[in-house]
C-alpha cells in the first residue's frame, strides 16, 4: 500500500566566504548597509524533509509519493528523486514562485548570514489528497511534516475527514506554532514523531501532559540523537532501541528524516515497532556519515551487515527478505 509524505521540498545554497564579515561592517553605518561578499564556493544541496524522507523510503526499495509544492526549476531535482524510486507524479508546480530555498554565506569565524524563501512551498495549501489517493489508491499512512503551516493544517484535517491513517512530523514548525495550531496537527495521528527537545515544545505549547498525548496518538516515536529512539504506547512499556555507531561523524543534518524514512519502511514490511527503530537508526547513521542528507550510497551488504553487529542475526534475517536497495 502506498505511502504518501507531504511536507517540505527545497534546496540549500551554502557559499563560504574566506575573510570574516566583520571587517566589511561601518558599525556607524549600519543604516546604509550595503556589502557583497566574493565568495569561494557554492555548494547546492538537495534537501526539504518531505524530499528527504522519499529518497530515504526509494533507496530502500519502496515507491513513496511525494506531495508539496514547487517551482518550474524543479526538473533537475525531479530526475533526480525519481531515479531514486521516489512518484513525483503529484507535486504542485507553481506558475509563478521558485521552489523553496535556504541561501546561507558562512565566514572564516563561522559568522552566517543566511535567507529562507519559502516561495512554492506556500501553495501547498492548495494541494487535495483526494485525488492522489484516487490515482494511487488508500495509502497505509500519509506523512505530514514541516510545511507551510495552513497546508499542514488541510492536510491533517483531510485525513481525519476521509480516515487516511496519518503520521505528525511536525518537527521545525513546533518553534512557530502556537498551542491552537499544534494541536490539531498531532490529535488523532497514527505515529507522532519528534526528538526529544520537540516532545518538550508539544507538551508545553500544547498544555497536554505526556499522558494526554499518549491518549491521542497510536504511538508516539521520540529520538534521542546518539542515544537511539524511544517508544510510548497508552499504557505499555516504552521500548528503546540504540543507535547504530558512526564510523565517522560528519555532518548530523538530515537524520531525523533518514529515520522516518527508514521507520515506516519497515512498519510497511510488517515489522514490529522495535524492528522498524533499528531500521530507522541504520539509515539514520549513513546521513551522519556524509555531507549532506542525499547523498549516501546504500549497499544491501553492508546495511545487514551494520545490522547484524548492532542488532544481532535475528534482527537480520528478519529484514533480509524485504530489503531491495538501489545497490547491491
Ligand atoms: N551521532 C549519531 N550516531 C549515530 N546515529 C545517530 C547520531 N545522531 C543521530 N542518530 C540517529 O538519528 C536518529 C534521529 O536523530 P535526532 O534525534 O538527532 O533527530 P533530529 O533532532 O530530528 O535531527 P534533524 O532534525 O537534525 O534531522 C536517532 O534516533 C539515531 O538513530
Ligand atoms: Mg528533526
Amino acid at each position: 500500500m502506498p505511502l504518501l509524505i507531504a511536507g517540505s521540498i527545497a534546496t540549500d545554497h551554502l557559499m563560504s566566504f574566506p575573510g570574516r564579515f566583520s571587517d566589511s561592517l561601518v558599525v556607524d553605518q549600519l543604516d546604509k548597509l550595503s556589502v557583497s561578499f566574493l565568495v569561494e564556493d557554492l555548494e547546492v544541496r538537495r534537501g526539504g524533509c518531505a524530499a528527504n524522507i522519499c529518497f530515504g523510503l526509494g533507496n530502500l526499495g519502496l515507491r513513496p509519493v511525494l506531495v508539496g509544492a514547487v517551482g518550474e526549476d524543479f526538473a533537475e531535482y525531479r530526475s533526480w528523486l525519481q531515479r531514486h524510486n521516489v512518484d513525483c507524479d503529484s507535486v504542485h508546480v507553481s506558475q509563478t514562485r521558485h521552489t523553496a530555498r535556504f541561501v546561507c554565506t558562512n565566514d572564516s569565524s563561522h559568522a552566517q548570514i543566511a535567507s529562507f524563501y519559502a516561495g512554492a512551498m506556500s501553495e501547498a495549501r492548495e494541494i487535495e489528497l483526494q485525488p492522489i489517493v484516487d490515482r494511487v489508491g488508500e495509502p497505509d499512512y500519509v506523512l505530514i511534516g514541516p510545511d507551510d503551516p495552513e497546508g499542514m493544517l488541510r492536510h491533517t484535517d483531510e485525513c481525519r475527514q476521509r480516515g487516511y491513517k496519518f503520521v505528525a512530523d511536525p518537527s521545525q514548525q513546533l518553534a512557530f506554532g502556537d498551542g491552537k495550531m499544534i494541536r490539531p496537527l498531532i490529535d488523532g495521528a497514527e505515529i507522532l514523531f519528534s526528538n526529544e527537545y520537540e516532545a518538550d515544545l508539544i507538551t508545553q505549547k500544547t498544555g497536554w501532559s505526556r499522558e494526554d498525548i499518549l491518549s491521542r496518538v497510536g504511538t508516539w516515536v521520540v529520538t534521542l540523537g546518539a542515544a537511539g529512539v524511544r517508544i510510548d504506547r497508552e499504557g505499555e512499556e516504552s521500548i528503546t532501541v540504540e543507535a547504530v555507531p558512526e564510523i565517522e561523524k560528519v555532518e548530523p543534518t538530515g537524520v531525523g528524516d533518514a529515520f522516518r524514512a527508514g521507520f515506516l519502511a519497515a512498519l510497511g514490511w510488517g515489522l514490529s515497532l522495535e524492528r522498524a527503530a533499528q531500521v530507522g537508526c541504520l539509515l539514520a547513521v549513513y546521513v551522519v556519515e556524509q555531507v549532506g542528507t542525499q547523498e549516501y550510497v546504500l549497499s544491501r551488504a553492508d546495511f545487514l551487515e551494520r545490522c547484524t553487529s548492532t542488532y544481532g542475526a535475528e534482527a537480520s534475517a528478519d529484514i533480509d527478505p524485504h530489503l531491495k536497495t538501489l545497490h547491491p
